[in-house]
């Protein structure tokens, strides 16, 4: 895993917008397939690259995305459908054409039925490029809450109670929020080719810290990306405090970036 520690938000959203930018361009006229996800941590990501497509001609036309997961029982517009929620913080204002962004269906008939067909149809489109990730406080990532197998596909997903208080902040009322969802499984996540995965503050740092240095498990599913070899890790100082090897992580960043003659100096 590469971890970057950056200062701010801004030095965040550069670094995610960096990665994403890399893939669609070396993508060229063909396009990339993008794996995006919800919640507020990547949203200043996608910010950065609405304003990279209007101001330095970044453009997403070709590539398609596959959303990581979505409410069971909420119909595509609903406002806090995650459908609807990429669109209006991402792919509605940049050039990627509509139909091509794909999420789950949470309002089917048969939500397990339609979890399987997403994930072949991921398949079916040749696999993810770059999967951009936030985490939860609990350390699921989409909706692969602590328990799920490692090796898991796409399908419905009860939510911890957990996961339902920390979303609650974007309905109008804790009962709002749906109880179960569709989600990506760990090991379709893993698939992806290359991953960035987003945090700030300190409610993540202790799920940041198993991420990065806890041992593999389903408690903290996040963990199963340290099974990936192309993981990079953006994450601010608040989030960064329960790191032990935090100092390494800087240090590594700096022989990287800055590649120097004499390291110790
Ligand atoms: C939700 C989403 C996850 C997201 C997590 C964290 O549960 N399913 O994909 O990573 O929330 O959200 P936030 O970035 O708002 O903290």
């Amino acid at each position: 895993m590469e971890i970057h520690i950056v200062t701010d938000a801004a030095a965040g959203a550069n670094a995610v917008a960096d990665v994403f930018e890399r893939t669609v361009r070396s993508a060229g006229a063909s396009g990339a397939i993008l794996g995006l996800a919800t919640g507020s941590s990547p949203v200043p990501a996608y910010a950065e690259l609405i304003r990279r497509h209007r101001e330095e001609g970044l453009s997403f036309a070709g590539s398609r995305a596959f959303l990581l997961d979505e409410y069971v029982g909420l119909p595509l517009g609903h406002e806090q459908s995650y459908h609807r929620f990429i669109r209006e913080n991402f792919t509605s204002s940049v050039d990627i054409d509509d139909a091509a962004v794909l999420s789950p269906d949470g309002a089917a008939d048969d939500p397990a039925a339609e979890a399987a067909a997403y994930d072949r149809r991921i398949t079916e489109a040749g696999g993810i490029d770059l999967q951009i990730l936030g985490i939860g406080s609990n350390g699921h990532i989409a909706f692969n809450e602590p328990g799920s197998s490692l090796a898991s596909r796409t399908r419905v997903i009860g939510l911890t109670r957990r996961t339902i208080a920390d979303n609650a902040r974007f309905f109008d009322r804790a009962e709002d929020v749906p109880v179960r969802a569709l989600s990506q499984g760990l090991g379709t996540i893993r698939e992806a080719r290359s991953i960035v995965l987003t945090a700030s503050g300190e409610g993540k740092a202790e799920a940041v810290a198993q991420l990065v240095e806890g041992a593999i498990s389903a408690r903290w599913p996040a963990t199963s990306l340290q099974l990936h070899p192309d993981v990079t890790v953006v994450i601010d100082e608040a989030a960064a405090t329960r790191l032990e090897l935090a100092d390494y992580y800087r240090y590594a960043r700096f022989l990287e970036t800055e590649n120097p003659v004499v390291p110790h100096s």
